[in-house]
């Protein structure tokens, strides 16, 4: 199936609301598991999390690794404004972590440089798919960790109704359009390959690590 571009933001505090609240506990878990798992010894150090939204992602990580600063950021201050709340109610991640409000390309960054960067779900959103690649060249120090996740195109329309039924069979009709739009929006996983050549990052492996998910690992250049 062809891509179908959707908007880059999540700007709309209604799809904001929808998205804040939807249960994204596995795979958001399971994402930080990958993290923990593939740079074991990155236990220190800054984390960005580029296309943060609400911010789980970055409250679980600064939570499991408790001497890691974890910056997040997001060009939708309907989505950061959820991410500041949970912050809010836990005081004790106060020093470690930052919510950064920013459009990607040429956001501005707290930091010259990181030792990781991390990504969950926002390729997809970009029109053009290098914006994400080159910030993480960008704000990643030499040899800088990288992972993200996203979902991969489903093969046709029909398959990508099953997967939202399955998953999402559920939620709220916003959130579940939110899903199949989000899978025809996807990139296949050679496509990503492709898109990492072309931005001298062919050392990151890409593979996919369930139906729907694909995962990007690996280290900058040196
Ligand atoms: C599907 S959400 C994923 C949020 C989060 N990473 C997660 O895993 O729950 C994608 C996020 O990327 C943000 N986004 C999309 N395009 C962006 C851009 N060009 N610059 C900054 N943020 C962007 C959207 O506002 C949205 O919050």
């Amino acid at each position: 199936m062809q891509r179908t571009p959707e908007p880059e933001l999540m700007g709309e505090s209604e799809q904001a609301l929808a998205y804040a609240n939807a249960d994204f506990a596995e795979p958001n878990e399971r994402f930080v598991g990958y993290f923990v798992e593939s740079f074991p010894e990155l236990k220190q150090g800054a984390v960005l999390d580029l296309g943060c939204g609400p911010g789980d992602i970055v409250l679980r990580l600064a939570r499991r690794l408790p001497q890691l600063a974890v910056h997040g950021l997001d060009g939708s201050r309907a989505m950061l404004a959820f991410g500041e709340a949970r912050l809010a109610a836990s005081p004790q991640l106060r020093n470690r972590v930052r919510f950064i409000e920013g459009v990607l390309p040429g956001a501005p960054l707290p930091l010259p440089s990181y030792d990781a960067i991390i990504s969950n779900s926002l390729l997809h959103h970009l029109h053009e798919p290098e914006v994400l690649w080159r910030a993480i060249r960008y704000a990643g120090r030499p040899g800088a960790a990288v992972l993200v996740m996203d979902l991969f195109r489903p093969a046709s329309p029909a398959a990508a109704e099953a997967i939202v039924e399955t998953y999402s069979g559920g939620e709220p009709e916003l959130l579940k359009s939110d899903f199949y739009n989000s899978l025809c929006a996807a990139f296949e996983p050679d496509e990503v390959r492709a898109q990492l050549a072309a931005c001298g990052l062919g050392a990151l492996a890409v593979r996919p690590v369930s139906d729907r998910h694909l995962l990007v690992s690996g280290r900058l250049p040196g």
